[in-house]
């Protein structure tokens, strides 16, 4: 059943070049976008003027990825919240707001409460979810599968680049109902997004800098993910994953938050994994890494291929092909998901089965 692999976590990891292939077929039709599913048309799309997206744990995570699409591309307000902070609150939602739930399962009791309430208040509900039928589904004004087909490890993974897939999409339609994007530009990024599923295989085809990375730092008490724009949003599942499933903590921070807090974590030897791929604020972020090897952090860089400079500025490199920053999500998650896996291993963990925590959470 696991197909060759040794646990559940790989096997899924590898699947995701097919999971970003059929999440995307079938969505471009004659050069334009088809999400019919959706059920609005372009004209009450162009009506949405704010958007909450809502979510637990990874799913979460993918939300924050989405924020960036959404705000970069359709220039609509977009908050991106958890669940169970989202329903007890009061929110501010008129019929003009989109809510967007996403979940894997489409059973996470917190995720269903807060889709309940605001269709009470009036928004429409976007489910994004991989189970046919799930309750989200049947909840939902409209809904989007991830195509990840069932996932058995505890930790989400492609089920995770499934959500984030189908949140480009969808900012992408928004942006085009918007008049921000082109149909022309629109169809470019669509090609661009397709590729990552070549470009997540050929980081799936060698993985020896991510081990020889997770090898070093396996016997850490605690580890810093940190990165800037979309690298930060990154950073916080890189630190989800490696904390669910080896057990060594972890948290992230935007890198430029360092300085007010969490460097005086930083001693000899201490783990940074920086999101350091090239994007707007990549200087920036070199030179909050720079801060920190000065410190005595052990930095590891996930960082685009061809960039020899930042060698400088960090013990171990793992680099991954050039992307655009907007679908950077897509491709430096895989390294941080197999550093994660390859910790947990080295540490004896249950890979598919971490302590204390279940694959779906129906109750509050
Ligand atoms: O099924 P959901 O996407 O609603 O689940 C949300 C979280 O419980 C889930 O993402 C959890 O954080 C995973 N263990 C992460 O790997």
């Amino acid at each position: 059943e696991k197909g060759g692999y040794p646990d559940f976590m790989l096997k899924e990891i590898h699947e995701q070049p097919r999971v970003i292939r059929d999440t995307l077929a079938g969505r471009l039709v004659d050069g334009h976008l088809a999400i019919d599913e959706l059920d609005l048309s372009p004209e009450e799309l162009n009506l949405i003027d704010r958007v909450y997206v809502i979510a637990c744990g990874t799913s979460y995570h993918a939300g924050l990825i989405a924020k960036n699409l959404i705000e970069g591309w359709a220039r609509i307000p977009c908050e991106v919240e958890v669940a169970s902070e989202f329903r007890y609150r009061n929110p501010i939602i008129t019929p003009s707001t989109l809510v967007v739930a996403v979940s894997q399962s489409g059973e996470t009791a917190d995720t269903l409460a807060a889709v309940r309430d605001a269709r009470v208040k009036g928004a429409k509900v976007f489910g994004i979810t991989n189970v046919v039928g799930s309750p989200l589904a049947r909840e939902s004004d409209g809904v989007i599968y991830t195509k990840a087909n069932k996932e058995i490890a505890v930790a989400s993974t492609k089920s995770f680049l499934g959500q984030v897939v189908s949140l480009t999409l969808l900012a992408l339609l928004l942006a085009q109902a918007k008049g921000k994007l082109k149909t022309n530009q629109v169809r470019l990024l669509f090609h661009e997004l397709a590729d990552t599923a070549e470009q997540v295989e050929h980081i799936l085809a060698d993985t020896t800098a991510i081990d020889e990375a997770a090898r070093a730092c396996k016997d850490a008490k605690s580890a810093l993910f940190v990165g800037r724009g979309m690298g930060a949003a990154i950073s916080y599942e890189g630190a989800l994953k490696l904390k669910e499933i080896s057990y060594l903590h972890a948290e992230a921070y935007p890198a430029g938050e360092m300085k007010h807090g969490p460097i005086a974590l930083i001693d000899e030897g201490f783990p940074v994994i920086a999101v350091a791929t090239k994007s707007p604020v990549y200087d920036k972020l070199v030179s909050n890494i720079q801060e920190a090897k000065a410190r005595g952090a052990m930095v590891v860089a996930v960082a685009t291929e061809g960039d020899e400079d930042i060698r400088a500025h960090a013990d171990h490199v793992i680099y991954i092909p050039k992307v655009r920053d907007a679908f950077s999500a897509i491709t430096a998650s895989v390294p941080l998901q197999l550093f994660a896996r390859a910790i947990a291993v080295e540490r004896n963990c249950d890979v598919d089965q971490p302590r204390n925590l279940a694959k779906s959470v129906t109750v509050e």
